[in-house]
């Protein structure tokens, strides 16, 4: 059933405008601390001259620098576990807007940390914009597929990354030597943030609250229909409407889902599987190695002029987003999942071979460049965008947002991971290095190729319907079969 036609009115734009500029943010502060990070280390060693009256030891600095990179994925980490307590009790919308007193609090402490002369504050700081990051890429991608029609669920949802690339972008531009990555404005730099936070509060109290949420959550049948004839810019939304109450009827003989359940039901367990390994097939793939260290990658290729290379994959990186957009409802996401994985696992051969060739072959430092622009064009092409939006369309209502913190928890675990252990793992396998993230994507190809369905031109409640066909098929084969084997979802079945 098609519900909601592929009508882009002005409310659905405003809303999921408004939302996507918490994924900007998401973006900008990963992003942010690449390219100042000799300076604010220069700021780290006279702040400890002052106090202790001694240069910082290597060691320390090291230490504290790696701390304040990291710590933004740990407040990730415990701000994607929130959502669930937030979004059923205050709404999509409004737990969005509170969401931003995060986002203040972050930006008075990294912007006033120099004046006050305390790295503390800079790490603390690091650490609460990490938890309001955390939290969008709950909320963000949970309220933006539940407004949108299910025509173009997969070109909207690519807006959340569209907005996490653009903040990236935005980033490495700003930290150029020449606008703001400099001694005197780097607080600035980091402040930023704060300018986006005051755009959302302005612009999200404008926004709708989501319908689902209004009907299914709070039961308020008249409220959710006028906001989804705004959305949708129609007065028969009743296709809509009865949808959202299948889902409903559904929910109510589900009653509420936790995340234990989640993992004990046979019918959240093979969705809820599917979502952690795209989760982790977009990080394990290694992307954040490359916008983490981008700058010492081509640095140790030769690149002469590192500092440009790293917003050449900047650029690429928000243009191949774009190409997605276009053509994830054509497409198909599970197809557009394996391109780009493949495609990252050849380029991934091409860097290594670079890398390897690099003493015999001077060129060998351009054709590391192709290496990690295809590698970030493919990335975006499918790993990149796909695993945020699939979450809410493998769930339907009852166990969402569950389903919402176990996705994105794996997901900032794994990113931590890489984060935290790519300088020493390269250090460890020299050129080699990439060797490890093609063997990761090659398993992440085969999952995916034998284990995730199409959701494409699906509503939710034909997806979860998809999977309780198959839960309970296996349940009326278990007598006969190994349970690993019951709860396999094939390619080939069509949901
Ligand atoms: C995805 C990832 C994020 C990464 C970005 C790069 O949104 O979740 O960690 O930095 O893509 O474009």
């Amino acid at each position: 059933m098609e519900s909601g036609g592929k009508q882009v009115t002005f409310q659905l734009m405003l809303a999921v405008g408004a939302a996507v500029i918490g994924s900007l943010q998401f973006g900008y502060n990963t992003g942010v601390i690449n390219a100042p990070q000799k300076i604010i280390e220069q700021f780290y060693n006279e702040t400890w001259f002052d106090r202790y009256n001694e240069q910082i030891p290597q060691t320390s600095l090291t230490s504290l620098w790696s701390i304040s990179v990291a710590i933004f994925s740990v407040g990730g980490i415990f701000g994607s576990f929130s959502v669930g307590l937030f979004v059923n009790r205050l709404g999509r919308r409004n737990s969005m807007l509170i969401a931003n007193v995060l986002a203040f609090i972050a930006a008075v402490l990294m912007g006033f940390s120099k004046l006050a002369a305390s790295w503390e504050m800079l790490i603390v700081g690091r650490f609460v914009v990490g938890l309001y990051s955390g939290l969008s890429t709950g909320f963000v991608p949970m309220y933006v597929g539940e407004v949108a029609p299910t025509a173009l669920r997969g070109a909207l949802g690519t807006l959340h990354q569209l907005g996490i690339v653009i903040g990236i972008l935005m980033a490495q531009v700003f930290g150029l030597d020449s606008i703001m990555g400099n001694p005197t404005l780097w607080p600035f730099l980091l402040g930023f943030t704060f300018i986006p936070a005051v755009l959302q509060c302005i612009l999200l109290p404008f926004c709708p609250e989501s319908p689902r949420f209004l009907l299914i959550n709070r039961n308020e049948e008249n409220k959710a229909k006028s906001v989804l004839k705004k959305l949708r810019g129609v007065t028969d939304v009743s296709a809509d409407m009865q949808e959202m109450k299948e889902e409903s009827r559904q929910m109510m003989r589900e009653k509420k889902v936790t995340i234990p359940e989640l993992f004990r039901s046979p019918l959240y367990r093979q969705p809820m599987f599917i979502a952690i390994i795209l989760q982790l097939s977009q990080q394990l793939s290694g992307i954040n190695a490359v916008f983490y260290y981008s700058t010492r990658i081509f640095e140790k290729a030769g690149v002469s002029q590192p500092v440009y290379a790293t917003i050449g994959a900047g650029v690429v990186n928000t243009a191949f987003t774009v190409v997605s957009l276009f053509v994830v409802e054509r497409a198909g996401r599970r197809s557009l999942h394996l391109i780009g994985l493949m495609g990252m696992a050849g380029s991934a051969v091409l860097m290594t071979v670079a890398m390897a060739l690099l003493d015999q072959l001077n060129w060998m430092s351009y054709v590391s460049i192709v290496a990690i622009f295809s590698f970030v064009a493919f990335f975006e092409i499918g790993p990149g965008p796909i695993p945020w939006f699939i979450v809410a369309e493998l769930f339907s209502q009852g166990p969402r947002p569950a389903a919402f913190a176990v996705a994105g928890f794996s997901n900032w675990s794994a990113n931590f991971i890489v984060g935290m252990c790519f300088q020493y793992v390269e250090e460890l396998c020299g050129p080699y290095v990439f060797v490890i993230f093609t063997v990761l994507l090659l398993i992440f190809f085969v999952f995916t190729y034998f284990k995730v369905p199409e959701t494409k031109g699906r509503t939710f409640d034909e997806i979860s319907a998809g999977f309780r066909q198959t839960a309970a098929g296996a349940g009326a084969a278990a007598e006969k079969y190994a349970p690993e084997e019951m709860n396999s979802l094939g390619a080939d079945s069509q949901l």
